[in-house]
């Protein structure tokens, strides 16, 4: 359904174009859920808004690859194709509700309004529609929400508008960036059930954004980890927790609060994810990898098969011990 192929992506300034994103592949078929992991700053925003062209507001230009939905190349796509094919077909999920929501229109207008668009309801339908969508995500007294601003609505709340916004269209595939990020722990746990079971009724596709592998286990069936702008490993979630491969998967893996064990310090990985611009040549990881050897800095390391064909690491230790 949708195919993300080689793409690499620069961050634009008047003086030079730096690279940002490098060589990401990943493949999304109907009812999938594959899960982009990563510490902050590892470019998994870039790569999941370069699906629906977003970065081009921000100065991201692809430099390389392409994004494909059904075959067809979203940077093909003309602005009204693209404008069909946003929320409609493939809708975003962001981390931040607020951001997303205009605080100056009621939840109704902002509501009816895309679904008008979209669906070419009437305005009375609309409203019913919305209405429907808004009890389907658990939402009390829809007819009364429907006149409120966002501002008057605690930040799980948001969230669930938004997610009925987006499910009101009828997507095929949700792209979700940290979903759940800025909501609280027992709020979080229940929008996760929510997009768990739509994702299942409707048999959507789905890419989560995330660093919380626990979220991982719980909805995704394969995993794509990204370090500085880079795919590191690439598996199915049995592959990844049963066997991660890469220094950098293991890592993160042992920083998971669940693997300590009470008494013991949690491990962080020492060291930052370096920003774009400023990568080391050869393994992006090689400065923070207590593995690394003199040849992981000096040539650039391919994605290769380890146990199986489905699962790929980009490290040469990984490929010495196959
Ligand atoms: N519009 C932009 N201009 C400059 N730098 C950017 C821009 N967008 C992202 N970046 C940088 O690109 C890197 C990857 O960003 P991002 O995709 O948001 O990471 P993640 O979502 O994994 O935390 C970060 O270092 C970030 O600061
Ligand atoms: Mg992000």
């Amino acid at each position: 359904m949708l195919e993300i192929k080689g793409l690499s992506l620069a961050i634009q300034s008047k003086e030079a174009a730096t690279l940002a994103v490098q060589d990401v592949s990943l493949t999304i078929a109907a009812g999938r859920v594959v899960g982009l992991v990563g510490e902050s700053g590892c470019g998994k925003t870039l790569t999941a808004q370069a699906v629906l062209r977003l970065g081009e507001y921000q100065c991201i230009e692809r430099v390389k690859g392409d994004v494909l939905w059904k075959g067809e190349s979203v940077f093909d796509m003309s602005d009204t194709r693209l404008r069909k094919m946003r929320g409609g077909q493939v809708a975003m999920i962001f981390q931040e509700p607020m951001t997303a929501l205009n605080p100056v229109f009621s939840i109704g207008s902002q509501m009816v309004e895309v679904i008008r668009l979209h669906l070419g309801l009437s305005k009375a339908k609309a409203r019913e529609h919305a209405v429907q969508y808004l009890e389907d995500v658990g939402l009390d007294e829809a007819q009364h929400l429907l006149n409120q601003y966002p501002d008057s609505l605690s930040g799980g709340m948001r969230q669930r508008v938004l997610i009925a916004m987006a499910m009101s269209l009828h997507p095929e595939c949700i792209i979700a960036d940290e979903p759940t990020t800025a909501l609280d722990v027992s709020v979080q746990k229940r929008i996760i059930a929510l997009l768990r079971k739509l994702q299942q009724e409707k048999n959507l596709g789905m890419l989560l954004v995330t660093h919380d592998f626990g979220l991982v286990a719980e909805m995704c069936d394969d995993v794509v980890v990204m370090y500085a702008g880079e795919m590191v490993e690439l598996g199915s979630v049995l592959d990844i927790f049963d066997h991660p491969a890469h220094p950098y998967t293991q890592a993160l893996m042992g920083c998971r609060p669940e693997m300590v064990k009470e008494g013991e310090a949690l491990t962080v990985i020492e060291g930052q994810v370096p920003a774009p611009g400023q990568w080391p040549k050869g393994c992006h990881f090689a400065p923070r990898c207590a593995r690394a050897s003199d040849a992981c800095r000096e040539k650039t390391i391919a994605m290769d098969a380890w146990q199986h064909g489905e699962h790929q690491a980009r490290c040469i230790h990984v490929q010495e011990q196959a």
